[in-house]
């Protein structure tokens, strides 16, 4: 589907392709009248945030705290994603210089296009934050995180704080539109709560200041984590005849059939994936072969002598992912950095008596000790794929 809008003597064209529809809705606007008519080509225009083109259906690793520090990003890479981003950087700390802040402006060739996150409340000091981001790790695209629920920054008014303070967030996004010369774009949620659901106006003001693409995640700020998210309102906002920019769909996508479904079904630009990488950086592959099969090669996303998509080559994808982030930071706090996807993966999900297991991976400390524990686990997973639980495995 396409849509063309011409609007008085400008001429603005957006594409959108959902899901191998044919036909094409041409939308042509003069002087403040829509006139709307459907075509029988079938055409097709990457989704494009400034520059950057992303071919068919983009799959976007979120940017997550804790998570999406550089080693992970770079795994999820070379499994297919067509753009990752950091965890959000407070401008606050920018502005001030703070290392720990600074460090998480890292990135490198390999990952690009990467979208570096920041957040926060004073026009001013976001828009100074953003010259330091773009002078410092000249990424691909800067992101304006207005979803975050937490109280450390949502209650201090940054974040999803601004969902109730929409002419700040309005302030805050020309400020960093007019700082930097690289695509601006906004990550968001619904409304504050669900009497707020103010996301289809918000949308537009969002698009009136400049940015060039709106990722939308399908909760309220009251709904924290709980309860499904609601894609049907990111649907109304690709629907709406003035939005032009890319709408980027996230929310619990966590198989490839899911990721085509709101390809489909709501007709995204793109889709986001958070939690279901924790432990699973080749989702994005998986996801890839639903959608762009052949594109992703497994074999040179990392060296393991087990067939790709095995439960012995996921523990070496795991290892490769502890190495990376070891090699990146160091080993402790490279292994802290990989905890959390050790923990969370699904190779180890249905393993009998694995707690013990868990606990002693959650512990270790050195790669020595992390590695051995592995091989260990390696094995639970070859006896239980052989036992009577066998069926209740899931990779
Ligand atoms: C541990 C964790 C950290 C997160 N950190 C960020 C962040 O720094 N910036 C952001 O915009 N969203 C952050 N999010 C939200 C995710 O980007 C995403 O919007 C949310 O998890 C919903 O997507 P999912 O259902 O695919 O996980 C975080 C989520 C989690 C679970």
């Amino acid at each position: 589907m396409a849509a063309f809008i011409l609007h008085s003597s400008r001429l603005a064209l957006s594409l959108n392709k959902t899901g191998g529809a044919s036909g094409m809705k041409i939308k042509a606007r003069f002087g403040g009248f829509y006139f709307a008519f459907l075509s029988a080509c079938t055409i097709f225009a990457p989704m494009k945030i400034g520059n950057i083109e992303f071919g068919p259906y983009p799959v976007f690793l979120a940017p997550m705290e804790d998570v999406t520090d550089i080693g992970f990003r770079l795994l999820c890479k070379r499994f297919g994603a067509s753009m990752v981003y950091s965890e959000f950087v407070a401008a606050d700390a920018l502005v001030r210089m703070v290392n720990r802040s600074l460090e998480k402006l890292a990135v490198c060739d390999d990952e690009r296009p990467v979208a570096i996150q920041i957040y926060g409340k004073e026009p001013g000091a976001v828009a100074d934050a953003a010259r330091i981001v773009v002078e410092r790790a000249h990424p691909d695209v800067l992101d304006l995180n207005f979803g975050c629920p937490v109280k450390r920054v949502a209650g201090k008014g940054a974040g999803a704080g601004l969902l109730q303070d929409v002419p700040r967030m309005l302030d805050i996004t020309r400020a960093v539109v007019d700082a930097v010369d690289v695509p601006v774009t906004v990550k968001t949620r619904l409304g504050w709560d669900d009497s707020h659901k103010i996301i289809v106006n918000l949308a537009e003001q969002l698009q009136d200041c400049g940015i060039q693409a709106l990722t939308i995640h399908g909760r309220t700020r009251a709904q924290m984590y709980t309860g499904e998210a609601d894609w049907t309102l990111i649907g109304e906002v690709k629907r709406n005849p003035r939005m032009r920019i890319p709408v980027i769909g996230n929310g619990d996508i966590a198989s490839p059939a899911r990721a085509r479904e709101c390809f489909e079904r709501y007709g995204v630009d793109a889709v986001m994936v958070g939690r279901a990488t924790f432990g699973r950086p080749w989702i994005f592959k998986e996801i890839m072969d639903e959608l762009r099969p052949g594109e992703v090669s497994a074999d040179a996303a990392v060296r393991s002598d087990n067939p790709p998509m095995s439960a012995d080559w996921k523990i070496d994808v795991l290892k490769e992912q502890v190495l990376t982030s070891v090699r990146r930071i160091d080993e402790y706090r490279g292994i802290l950095h990989s905890r959390r996807h050790l923990a969370a993966s699904p190779v180890f999900k249905g393993i009998p008596n694995f707690r013990e297991t868990r606990i002693a991976m959650l512990r270790a400390t050195t790669v020595d000790e992390l590695f051995a524990i592995l091989e260990g686990a390696r094995e639970a997973v070859r006896r239980a794929a052989h036992g009577p639980m066998a069926d209740a495995i899931s990779e």
